[in-house]
């Protein structure tokens, strides 16, 4: 029996979670996939009664399954750098989830003021152990006029490898062509080591393409020619801001997964919409719950059973095609109920 620990979290991450498991449990339903599901309610609800996000086993506890299904984190009243920092970042640590996979299509009928092409199909690999967030910094001289912050970006040799690595072997399996993100023309010590070693590594696989672009020139190349890229490669803070920007371009956050991927399957993996709590919209059920969904099926895809991810993803094309079977974010009529039910029948 696989078992997963489910982790709705805050806001609308709570509901896009509960879609997600109607979906699984149709997809795996047809496939003979059996799963078992614990969820726990590790939220900022929890901090506000038990003064922290997680138990202190909570790692602990999270080892022994195969995988996490996260909806989203943080909620006001509780500042974000406590609520993540309490949760999200020491899972993706603790279980050395080194890379962010955030893969991004144009859907048939999806549009977007940012879309000026159908081919657009793409993957963004974060780094997502080490680079600019680090706890190493600190503040001093709180509210006099002196006062300053300093925040350290870690950079390791084996860190920078270890993505890289990965870009290319992903790369070879796709179109064969890897973007490195930089800003070594700016940031002197750690960008021109980044590209060092990648640079490094790509000199290992002489059968993929490989560019280097600045984050700032990279940014406007999105949105201008988004269907040139195949795997774009970046530190922890440029993959979060690009992963954003190619979601919009591809139409809405709301659409965007992510796999926080231990690929040595050391320790277990974890998947999660790339959008957040939302506490704009959350409670009125018109969340998009296909970003959560598609994190759903690629959890399903890295725990091998990858036909039922396969007709995951057909449902989400034919209802993503549909205004009634799309949600508001996308120019669509339905609620987050409605939604979920068009996919659970697509799915036949
Ligand atoms: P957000 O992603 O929550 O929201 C940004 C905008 O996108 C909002 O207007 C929201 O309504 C919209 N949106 C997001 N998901 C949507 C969906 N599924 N359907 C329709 N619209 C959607 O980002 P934010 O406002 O910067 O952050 C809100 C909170 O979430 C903060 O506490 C932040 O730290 C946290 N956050 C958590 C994660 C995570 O858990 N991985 C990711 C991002 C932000
Ligand atoms: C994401 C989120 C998180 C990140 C925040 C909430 C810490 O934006 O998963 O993209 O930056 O990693
Ligand atoms: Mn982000």
């Amino acid at each position: 029996m696989t078992r997963i620990a489910v982790i709705p979290g805050d806001g609308i991450g709570t509901e896009v979670i509960e879609a997600a498991r109607t979906v699984l449990d149709a997809a795996c339903a047809r496939h003979g996939v059996s799963l078992s599901y614990t969820e726990f309610d590790w939220s900022c609800q929890r901090h506000e009664r038990e003064g922290a996000m997680m138990p202190a086993d909570g790692i602990e506890t999270l080892r022994g399954f195969d995988a996490i299904l996260l909806g989203a984190v943080g909620w006001p009243g509780v500042p974000d750098h406590v609520s993540l920092w309490g949760l999200l970042i020491p899972i993706r640590r603790a279980f050395r989830q080194y890379v962010n996979l955030r893969p991004i299509r144009v859907f048939e009928g999806v549009q977007s003021p940012l879309r000026v092409a159908d081919d657009v199909d793409f993957v963004v690999v974060r780094e997502n152990n080490e680079g600019e967030y680090s706890e190493v910094g600190g503040r001093v001289n709180r509210g006099f006029p002196d006062e300053l912050a300093v925040q350290e970006s870690i950079f390791t040799r084996v860190g920078v490898s270890r993505i890289a690595d990965y870009a290319f072997e992903l790369a070879a399996s796709r179109r064969g062509y890897v973007t490195s993100a930089t800003k070594s023309n700016g940031i002197v010590h750690t960008l021109p080591f980044w590209d060092e070693v990648v640079a490094e590594r790509a000199a290992l696989h002489p059968d993929v393409r490989f560019d280097s672009e600045h984050i700032d020139a990279l940014a406007a190349k999105f949105v201008l020619q988004p269907q040139r890229f195949d795997v774009v490669v970046g530190s922890n803070l440029f993959g979060d801001i690009l992963s954003d920007l190619a979601a919009a371009v591809a139409g809405s956050i709301g659409i965007a997964p992510s796999g926080n991927l231990n690929p040595e399957k050391e320790f277990p993996s974890m998947f999660e919409p790339v959008h957040g709590s939302a506490p704009d919209i959350a409670g009125q059920g018109i969340a998009n719950p296909v970003g959560a969904v598609w994190s759903a099926a690629m959890m399903l895809e890295h725990l091998g059973h990858a036909a039922a991810a396969a007709d995951i993803l057909r449902a989400m094309e034919t209802t993503l095609a549909k205004p009634e079977t799309r949600t508001r974010d996308l120019g669509g009529t339905a609620t987050t109920t409605e939604a979920t039910q068009a996919l659970v029948v697509a799915l036949g």
